[in-house]
Parts: structure tokens; C-alpha cells; sequence
């Protein structure tokens, strides 16, 4: 498989979208973007203000929008929110010259990770860990029929995951052949190490 055009990364929040993209972005050599940090600094405001004043329907208008501009930029590895698989509009823009990449990661991770976020609205009450079990149900189908690959993320280092990805992406990698050459002297050796 030669490089990808573009590397689309979807999944739940708490999934590691953000950290992984920007490592993997590095690693390619691509430019990394973050659809919902964009939109926040076009807006001059951040999510929060967003579903506050516009409502979910606005944030989701903007995030559409957002997600067609940047279905046009190469060379580029895009974090994608949460909820940006829910339409039908949205898939397609996603799936246009990229690899999707679905983070797979549990709901206990996803509920860890996004403990003491105060930055995602749908997460502000009482029972975010329903929610993100609601959510989950619904979006989990969406994310895998999307998905060209599926990573699990759970008690993995993202750099861990990102070597990982490269290694699924483009498996002819220099990093790819050298890794190769060392594991199979470390096998000679009785040393191997089983990985994933
Ligand atoms: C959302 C996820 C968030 C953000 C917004 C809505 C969702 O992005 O787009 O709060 O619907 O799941 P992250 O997945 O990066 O947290």
C-alpha cells in the first residue's frame, strides 16, 4: 500500500483522536489538523460557548462545513470529534481520499480519560458515563462500517499505537524494514517480544 492521500482518525471522545493524530501526523511527515480546534479558533470561541449559544444543531452546521473544507487537504492527518460520523453528509466527506482510522477504546478508558474534561458539553452532567455508553451503542456501528482500520487503544502508550498505525498504513517504511531487521535478530537471539 503506497502512503494514503490523507489519514482520518474517528472515534469516541477520550479516545486519543488529538494525541495520537498530532504523533502520527509527525511520524508521516504530514500536516496534522483538528477539526474541532479550527472551528473554535475561526469562531473565536470555544465548544462549550458553541453549544451554549447555537445549540448542538449550530456546532454540528459548523462542524460539517468544517470537515468539507478540509476534505481537500493533502498530505494531512485530521482528528475528527466525536460525533462528526452521525450524518450520512459527514461519512462521505471523511471517507473522500483517506484512510479512516477508527481508535477503538473502552467505555471504563473513555470514562478515565474524560473525567475532569470541562470541555465537552454533552459530557456536563450527571451521569456522563451513561452517556457515553449511549453513545457508544449508537456511533460504535458507524465508526466500524467507516473504519478502512480498526485500532484498539485501550492500555496501549500512544506512541505504542502510532508505531502500530504506521505499521498497518504503509508496511514498506524504512522505520518499518528496520524494525523488521532488529525483531527478527532479537528472535535469533531467543529475545522476541509479542506486540498488539
Ligand atoms: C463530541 C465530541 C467532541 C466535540 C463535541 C461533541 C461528540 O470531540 O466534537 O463536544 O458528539 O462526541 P472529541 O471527540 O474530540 O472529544
Amino acid at each position: 500500500m503506497s502512503l494514503p492521500k490523507r489519514v482520518v482518525l474517528v472515534g469516541p471522545m477520550g479516545a486519543g483522536k488529538s494525541t495520537i493524530g498530532r504523533m502520527l501526523a509527525k511520524e508521516l511527515g504530514y500536516r496534522f489538523l483538528d477539526s474541532d480546534r479550527i472551528i473554535e479558533e475561526r469562531c473565536g470561541a470555544n465548544i462549550p460557548w458553541i453549544f451554549d449559544v447555537e445549540g448542538e444543531d449550530g456546532f454540528r452546521q459548523r462542524e460539517t462545513a468544517m470537515l468539507d473544507e478540509l476534505s481537500n487537504e493533502m498530505g494531512t492527518v485530521l482528528a475528527t470529534g466525536g460525533g462528526a460520523v452521525m450524518r450520512a453528509e459527514n461519512r462521505g466527506l471523511l471517507k473522500k481520499n483517506s484512510v479512516v482510522i477508527y481508535l477503538k477504546t473502552s467505555i471504563d478508558q473513555q470514562v478515565e480519560r474524560t473525567r475532569k474534561d470541562r470541555n465537552r458539553p454533552l459530557l456536563q452532567n450527571d451521569d456522563p458515563e451513561g452517556v457515553l455508553r449511549r453513545l457508544f451503542a449508537i456511533r460504535d456501528p458507524l465508526y466500524t462500517e467507516l473504519a478502512d482500520i480498526i485500532m484498539f487503544t485501550d492500555r496501549k502508550s500512544p506512541r505504542l499505537v502510532v508505531r502500530q498505525l504506521v505499521n498497518r498504513i504503509n508496511p514498506k517504511t524504512p522505520r518499518h524494514r528496520r524494525q523488521r531487521r532488529k525483531e527478527g535478530r532479537h528472535n535469533a537471539q531467543g529475545t522476541s517480544r509479542a506486540e498488539g
